[in-house]
């Protein structure tokens, strides 16, 4: 008896027991004493599990709670980039952005998720503010070390919003395209983002961090009114509320999938199927890119992930970076 049990070994037990089990049959089949499953037992009420204690014929779990590390990891089976342990949920932080940061400069972890419920300086592009009240929405970032040089992040990105929009997309039917090179619509309302952050020397990046915001069961209506014509949620274009443990479960598994195969085929499948999913292909756009604004038909993203757009003098320029408005 060498590892310490997990709450969610304890909670895949009572889940195979829909009647009572016993809390020595429980320590029995998990190999571990009878305070330890009690513990642990105290830990998933804390979590939001409501689970039945009877003296006589020990516990029976009743009801799951909407969002909980358990749930979450109870959906995921194996992945390659991030171990199970390195997935974090916390109920209320600045922003999962800086914490993730934070974790992967001071562990030697690769592949770490960082969730949290509720964000007090949640944060988007180009110094916006992201908007993360408590309860009803998804706000993760992945940190890795991907052995790259800092040029090649933008797939980063684009991966993500695949990762996010085809996992999305099946999970709740919604149609979901990507407008280059972060945004999440469906039509022209924003219904996530993707903010990619990194720490490099100059030819290598040490590590990434990928932010992930989607609104999931916020009533739009219910926000600030500056967002109510350009944001959307996954329950107002749904119509029903959503398990987010469920959604982020198949998010993270999708974003384990496509960096899988980003790492042996290459940035060309991503780039295919980012343009399969884009909204901002074929459409006029304008960019603004520093200090100069490129405007023209967005005719595709080259092996970097950039943007070319074809201008009205017949030039193809490339938008490497910049705010692109679907014009
Ligand atoms: C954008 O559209 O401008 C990007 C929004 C990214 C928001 C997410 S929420 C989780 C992560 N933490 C942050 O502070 N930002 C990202």
């Amino acid at each position: 008896m060498t590892e310490r049990p997990r709450s969610d070994d304890v909670l895949s037990t009572l889940r195979n027991h829909p009647d009572f089990v016993s809390g020595a049959d429980i320590a029995s089949s998990l190999g571990i004493t009878r305070a330890a499953v009690w513990k642990q037992i105290a830990k998933l009420r804390d979590s939001g599990y409501t689970i039945d204690a009877s003296p006589a014929k020990g516990y029976r779990l009743t009801a799951t709670p909407e969002y909980s590390i358990e749930e979450v990891r109870a959906g995921l089976g194996h992945l390659k980039f991030f171990p199970s342990k390195n997935i974090r949920f916390f109920t209320s932080l600045p922003s999962t952005n800086s914490t993730a940061a934070e974790l992967v400069a001071s562990e030697e972890a690769d592949g770490l998720i960082v969730v949290a419920d509720h964000q007090t300086a949640g944060r988007g592009r180009l110094a916006r503010t992201w908007f993360s009240p408590p309860g009803v929405n998804i706000y993760m970032s992945a940190a890795l070390r991907p052995d790259m040089p800092p040029k090649d992040a933008t797939i980063l990105t684009l991966l993500a919003g695949v990762a996010a929009a085809s996992a999305l997309r099946e999970q709740t039917g919604v149609n979901i395209r990507l407008k280059w090179p972060n945004d999440l619509l469906v039509g022209s309302k924003k219904l996530g983002g993707i903010l990619t952050e990194m720490r490099a020397i100059p030819d290598r990046i040490q590590f990434a961090v990928i932010g992930i915001g989607i609104n999931v069961n916020a009533r739009i209506a219910d926000l600030p009114v500056d967002i109510h014509t350009l944001a959307t949620s996954i329950a107002d274009e749904a119509g029903a509320v959503y398990s987010r443990s469920m959604i982020l479960s198949a998010l993270i598994k999708s974003l384990d999938t496509w960096l899988a195969i980003l790492s042996t085929q290459g940035k060309m499948p991503v780039i295919s199927e980012w343009l399969k999913l884009s909204c901002t292909i074929g459409k006029t756009v304008s960019v603004l890119q520093g200090n100069t604004t490129v405007t023209g038909i967005a005719e595709d993203v080259d092996t970097e992930g950039f943007l070319l757009v074809r201008q009205c003098d017949g030039t193809l320029c490339s938008v490497y970076a910049g705010d692109v408005s679907h014009v």
